[in-house]
């Protein structure tokens, strides 16, 4: 299948910022609980940005995260301030995923336009991205916080297009998550799942338009698309 991919456009947390490798400290700290607190810790994150959009009661991500720590922390018995102090800051100064910035030069060679499109916050996107140098590899970071809801709402993904102008059909968007893959591609989006947690399929349609492993397939991907 041949298609004209003009954009490509990226998920935040999870896709390009790695949030998986706590510090030693932590661990330190949460011992034998670490992974079932980061996992609570997402998952309620994730379902509280769900929960809020349809409720139509938006707080920006970080107090979302903010709120689902405190969570996590109460189900895992771990509430513990030096704890929350060392984790909450993972969203600011997260690191990227080691292919990240050879894949974004890569695509800007071949002009073809860069994104990322999150849940997050403004500041902690420009955070991260300032962290990862990744500034000069992206050309638009874009946030929901201007239409105060989350995604999957198609409004979000329509951002993406209206700051390329450009049409769905132009545009990959990249997530390791499944449930964002499925949104996009609800939207209209060519949505490619990056399967670098080793998942099992999304239930939920559509699916994806292409699956890869590892975002290092991405420029193969765009040079096959774009014959
Ligand atoms: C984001 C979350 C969903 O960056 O990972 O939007």
């Amino acid at each position: 299948m041949t298609i004209d991919v003009k954009a490509c456009v990226f998920d935040a947390f999870g896709t390009l910022f790695n949030l998986s490798t706590p510090v030693e400290e932590i661990r330190e700290i949460a011992g034998n609980q670490t992974d079932q607190l980061m996992t609570i810790w997402r998952r309620k994150q994730l379902e509280y940005t769900w929960l809020r959009a349809s409720m139509n009661k938006y707080v920006p991500f970080n107090v979302v995260t903010h709120q689902a720590l405190q969570l996590a922390m109460r189900e895992t018995g771990l509430a513990n301030q030096k704890l929350f102090d060392l984790l909450m800051p993972i969203y600011l100064n997260p690191s990227c995923f080691e292919e990240v910035p050879k894949l974004l030069s890569q695509l800007k060679k071949r002009d073809i336009k860069t994104a990322i499109l999150s849940n997050g916050t403004p500041e902690m996107l420009q955070s991260g991205v300032d962290k990862t140098n990744l500034n000069n590899l992206l050309d638009e970071i874009i946030s929901v916080d201007s239409l105060k809801t989350f995604k999957p709402n198609p409004l979000v993904y329509q951002l993406a297009c209206d700051r390329f102008a450009l049409d769905k059909s132009e545009i990959l968007f990249l997530s390791s998550n499944r449930w964002d893959v499925a949104g996009a591609g609800a939207f209209g989006l060519r949505a490619v799942w990056v399967n670098q947690y080793n998942q099992e399929p999304e239930v939920l349609g559509p699916p994806p338009f292409k699956t890869i492993q590892k975002l290092s397939e991405l420029a193969q991907l765009v040079s096959n698309l774009n014959q």
